[in-house]
């Protein structure tokens, strides 16, 4: 048996639906930002509560336009090494400068006491990434921190669609939240982001930057620094479809979940996260630590080609502050140059850090491995994932 890394579901009335639409769209001569865009965030806004929703290009392009709407230009802004790249390229692209923070191995997530040692002068956001779906119930210090430091609070969801926190949804713990639909999200359009904010005034300049810098109080001319982060109607409808479907997409993702807490207790060399006990996750990822005297890489491979197993990526293996793009460029996002200053931030940019100012994360990168989970995989699936996993493990001592 095969369980591959992926499958993303569509049924026939899925597909009979988004048929209909696009001929619809195309009839109606109306390609972008009409009507399928607003059910779109509406929808969004149904599920997490919120009060404004922003549909835009995908969640880079959502986080840099937060920082951007806050005004936040020429400072710096923390976020988690142990994330996607696209955080911190979120905030070099907003024209800022990344300071890296550690995580917290039980949580996923960033290491509050960490992220107050390193607020710097001229730091003026934090951006909380919900890892794997992980909310860390840390997430109301941080806040508390950051209302202290007179920081921004920015989550960033690419990984928490329909998560809550003792019943508090992802996209509304801080200032505002950017949600990714990259087909490997719990929601997909392919490609696709959600900006999520209960703050009008953040609301309406995003909307301005998300669309060229037009300011609709002035006859469209161009008040803001503005971006095409439009997202297309056959796009927005794409997620249309996915949010009708969103409750059973999630209640799929539970159930796989659940079956897999079950099987594993007590398994010898794997260890699954604990999840905070308020958590509603969506899982993103079902991360499972495993004992020291397992070789990962050994694992996987095992796993693969001999039980045709294929674990997903980790969150994360990498962490980016050891990204190779550092030994070029700055942690403003200026090229280096020999010997010259490399830009306005001068040694503060350098990215000296190593793998011990973030002992957190580096545990996290070591020693985990992300299950298989996704919406159809059935019974038979997982107790072929569960029990090839024992007995690759068996098979993957280290020596
Ligand atoms: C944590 C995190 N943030 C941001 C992104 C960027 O999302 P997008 O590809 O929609 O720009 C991703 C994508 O994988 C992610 O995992």
């Amino acid at each position: 048996m095969k369980v591959p890394v992926l499958r993303i579901p569509f049924t026939d009335d899925d597909r009979a639906f988004m048929r209909a639409g696009i001929d619809e769209i195309l009839n109606s001569g109306m390609l972008t930002q009409g009507k399928h865009t607003e059910r779109f965030e509406q929808l969004f806004r149904e599920l997490t509560g919120a009060r404004y929703s922003i549909a835009v290009s995908n969640a880079t392009a959502g986080l840099e336009i937060i920082l951007r709407a806050l005004e936040v230009e020429e400072k710096s802004v923390i976020v988690p090494t142990n994330t996607f790249m696209a955080t911190a390229f979120a905030v070099i692209h907003s024209g800022n400068r990344v300071i890296f923070a550690d995580s917290d191995p039980r949580t996923l997530c960033l290491d509050v006491e960490d992220v107050r040692r390193r607020i710097a002068p001229d730091t003026r956001a934090v951006i909380l990434v919900h890892v794997g779906g992980v909310i860390t119930p840390a997430v109301h210090d941080l806040k508390r921190l950051c209302d202290e430091r007179g920081l921004h609070f920015i989550e960033d969801c690419a990984h928490a669609h329909g998560c809550a926190l003792a019943g508090q949804q992802a996209g509304t713990f801080g200032v505002a939240g950017a949600f990714s639909f990259f087909p490997t999200k719990v929601l997909t359009t392919g490609e696709g982001g959600m900006i999520t904010t209960d703050d009008e005034g953040l609301y309406r300049r995003a909307l301005m930057i998300r669309n060229h810098g037009k300011n609709p109080a002035c006859g469209n001319r161009m008040s803001e620094m503005g971006h095409n982060h439009r997202l297309s109607e056959f796009t927005a409808l794409v997620g249309v479809q996915q949010l009708a479907r969103a409750h059973t997409i999630i209640d799929e993702r539970r159930r796989v979940a659940r079956f897999y807490d079950k099987s594993l207790r007590g398994m010898a060399g794997a260890r699954p996260l604990e999840l905070p006990e308020d958590l509603q996750s969506s899982y993103y990822k079902y991360p499972v630590y495993l004992d020291e005297t397992i070789d990962r890489s050994r694992l996987k491979r095992v796993l693969k080609e001999q039980y045709g197993v294929s674990l997903t990526g980790e969150v994360y293996a990498d962490l980016c502050h050891t990204e190779p793009v550092w030994q070029t460029h700055t942690c403003c996002g200026r090229r280096r140059t020999n010997g010259a200053t490399p830009c306005l931030h001068g040694s503060a940019c350098n990215g000296t850090a190593s793998a011990a100012d973030f002992p957190g994360a580096e545990y996290i990168s070591r020693h985990h491995v992300c299950l298989p989970l996704y919406p159809d995989l059935d019974e038979a699936e997982l107790t072929h994932v569960v029990e090839s996993l024992e007995r690759a493990l068996s098979e993957s001592g280290g020596d």
